[in-house]
């Protein structure tokens, strides 16, 4: 049960492609635990998915019932926590407009992942209002709701600092009838992907959720190691070697990989058998996630009702909210 003592956690993540490792250590992991002390509302972001694609609509919803079966999988759990999808609950539309009416333009411009991804993703065109906004949007979405802490990854601070300054610029005009929301950084660092880039769908070096036993396998054959350890009886570096920061992630036995970190140094092991037992623990770890996926999905509908449900909840709140933010800005008819 949701208990209303509990300070409230909101957290979104744009259906954009299937989920992958990063997702699973950078949020899932971190989501899964706040449930036990805070009230968390977890949502599916397909209007900021919009914001940088528009252009190709089709799969956005498919994707969505794909990552809430994957956040199910890693202990996100619907009878504890409200989960929902962004577009049931129309008031983020229309609080993300009254914010767009006092937050200044240049402090848009001003966040650094608007330029960034402008430039990084010139197959799109990113010159439009919706992406400009997108930190306005992402502001409601936690307004809405009164969300006190936001866990979030190192990337997303500055949306969250843009929040907190669009709100305090609202309560000037308004009063404060909102919340300043507050980051929870994520404790794990970010894990990288396979070829030692930041892990990421269009790099093509991610293992996702849905890979089995036999892909995990495979692509953690392929990861990059050490360049300078061409034999293994060179002596490897450990610190921020992509195989023992997996190591680190998903090998629960600690003696294990303690004794490779040290031989791995000693050169005194080859990168066969520390990829071989890192295979061998991911599996351990992921099994049990495949399995959940499997089970919720072999329910026909159950993902879809649990949404539905739980923004129809949501929207009962969100409206409540509203109806502080009219009466705040003095539309009462
Ligand atoms: N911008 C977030 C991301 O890309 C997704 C998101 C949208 C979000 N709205 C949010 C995260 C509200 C936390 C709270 O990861």
């Amino acid at each position: 049960m949701n208990s209303p003592q509990k300070p409230r956690v909101v957290s979104g993540m744009r259906p954009t492609g299937k989920l992958h490792l990063g997702h699973l250590v950078g949020a899932l992991r971190n989501w899964a635990p706040l449930q036990e002390k805070y009230d968390c509302f977890y949502f599916v972001a397909d209007w900021h998915a919009l914001t940088s694609d528009y252009a190709n609509t089709a799969a956005i919803t498919t994707h969505a019932i794909d990552n809430v079966a994957d956040w199910i999988a890693a202990g996100v759990d619907p009878e504890r926590s409200t989960l929902f999808i962004q577009s049931l609950v129309p008031e983020h539309a229309e609080l993300a407009l009254l914010l767009s009416m006092v937050v200044p333009i240049p402090w848009l411009e001003r966040v650094p992942t608007y330029k960034e991804q402008q430039e990084q993703l010139t197959d799109k065109d990113l010159s439009t209002l919706g992406f400009l906004g997108y930190p306005l949007l992402q502001t409601a979405d936690i307004a809405l709701y009164d969300g006190r802490f936001v866990p979030v990854g190192e990337d997303q601070v500055a949306h969250l600092e843009l929040s907190r300054e669009a709100i305090r610029r609202f309560h000037q005009f308004y009063g404060e009838v909102l919340v300043e929301p507050q980051p929870l950084l994520t404790p794990i660092p970010r894990l990288p992907g396979l070829d030692n880039r930041k892990m990421s769908k269009s790099y093509g070096n991610t293992i996702d959720l849905t890979d089995d036993a036999d892909a995990v396998a495979k692509k953690v054959r392929q990861m990059y190691t050490d360049p300078k350890r061409i034999r293994a009886d060179i002596p490897g570096t450990v610190e921020g070697n992509p195989v023992f920061m997996y190591h680190d992630a998903f090998n629960t036995n600690v003696a294990e990989v303690d004794d490779l970190k040290s031989r791995y140094r000693a050169g005194k092991v080859g990168d066969v058998e520390v990829k071989t037992k890192l295979a061998a623990a991911m599996n351990v770890t992921l099994e049990p996630l495949r399995a959940r996926r499997r089970e919720v999905l072999a329910r026909p509908g159950h993902l879809r009702e649990v949404l539905v449900e739980g923004s129809r909840k949501a929207r009962v709140i969100a409206q409540a909210t509203m109806e502080r933010v009219r009466d705040a800005m003095k539309l009462r008819y």
